[in-house]
């Protein structure tokens, strides 16, 4: 299948409801296939979000959220209690699948929550689907707006350095830090992006350069261990990240290296930016401490590409994301427009005006 780029459209798309099941493209293949898989149990879609078949924030939620749908269907609870009961428990279990990012918790309790209330077994399937193809909608929306906001306040920035993949792999519109790069390309300004490898799974390698290269974006690959260097030779104008759950007081979770990237920018004097839709916002959380942050398995990085990289037994610790302090962040982009320090102050009001349904 061939990919077609545009500014506004991505095919295939990176989650896509069909014929009664969850479609998503694998990214645990690109940049050597691009494949689509069909997730038609909720096993397959748990175990698509766990091995990061499907990955980043936004794009989780709207997996979730339609993995709901594939539930109910699997189910076919008789009554409607049963179908309440249904929701609920499939809310836990998908919701568990990975615990960082927020967004997908939030997407299926949204979807619980709007579901619930039907008064039968039918309706609530299809409250169910209707709520978690509004999440997607409301994404893509809020991908277009975070990169004319990102736009609007980075004018006359041109190099870029990102981390890991925000891009139309990671959201189910054009991306949130890429984004940004993507509005600014689709307005002729001109563009070009820094993207570290992201070790251990290469993200940023493996999907931040392939969909650069595919929208004819140019992109220059990093190791992650470069990234300070860089910095310090006063090449990049901006430094923009995506978010996997930002708390109350503005402290970023986001793919582990974040926090070394914000402190070299702030040392280079480089502004900081973290791009999020509301939906990773989690005003419920006080502060970046009470973030449970995914650990994954050690083999992941005592390998590369499938091959051992390291002594056979040696220990290895593998947080998946860290915690970046509110107080190395320039602004975080988001679709209602950019906060701006002090964060505590300004942050909950927004939120809360953003309408979820
Ligand atoms: O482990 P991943 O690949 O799901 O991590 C993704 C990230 O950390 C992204 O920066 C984040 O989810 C934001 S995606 C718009």
């Amino acid at each position: 299948m061939r990919p077609v780029i545009s500014a506004t459209e991505f095919h295939p798309p990176t989650v896509a409801w069909a014929g009664g099941a969850v479609e998503i493209i694998d990214q645990t293949l690109l940049p050597g296939a691009l494949e689509v898989v069909r997730l038609d149990t909720v096993d397959a879609v748990v175990d698509a979000i766990r091995r990061l078949a499907v990955r980043g924030a936004p794009a989780i939620g709207g997996a979730g959220a339609l993995g709901m749908v594939v539930g109910l269907d699997e189910e076919r609870p008789a009554s409607t209690d049963a179908a309440r009961a249904a929701l609920g428990q499939l809310a836990a279990r998908i919701g568990a699948a990975r615990p960082t990012a927020v967004n997908l918790s939030w997407a299926v309790e949204r979807v619980r929550a709007a579901a619930e209330g039907e008064g039968s077994p039918g309706g609530i399937r299809e409250r169910a689907l209707a709520e978690a193809l509004r999440i997607v909608d409301e994404d893509r929306e809020a991908c277009r707006r975070i990169g004319e906001h990102g736009r609007a306040e980075l004018s006359g920035a041109t190099t870029i350095l990102t981390h890991c993949n925000t891009g139309r792999l990671a959201t189910l519109g054009w991306g949130t830090a890429l984004g940004v790069v993507y509005a600014k390309a689709a307005a002729g300004e001109p563009v070009r992006v820094y993207a570290c490898e992201a070790r251990p799974l290469l993200q940023g390698a493996r999907l931040t350069a392939w969909e650069l290269m595919q929208a004819g974006i140019e992109v220059t690959l990093i190791a992650d261990s470069a990234a300070a260097s860089l910095l310090h030779t006063g090449r990049i104008d901006a430094v923009i990240l995506g978010a996997d759950r930002i708390a109350a007081n503005g402290d970023t979770a986001n793919k582990v290296g974040t926090f070394s990237l914000a402190l070299a920018a702030k040392h280079a004097g480089v502004r900081f930016y973290t791009a999020a839709p509301t939906s990773t916002f989690d005003l419920a959380t006080p502060s970046g401490d009470a973030i449970e942050i995914e650990l994954r398995s050690a083999d992941e990085v005592r390998t590369f590409q499938g091959r051992a990289s390291a002594p056979q037994g040696v220990d290895a610790w593998n947080p998946a994301f860290d915690v970046t302090p509110h107080d190395l962040i320039t602004g975080w982009i988001t679709e209602l427009g950019v906060l701006h320090p002090p964060f505590e102050e300004i942050a909950p009001a927004k939120v809360a005006s953003a309408s979820h349904g």
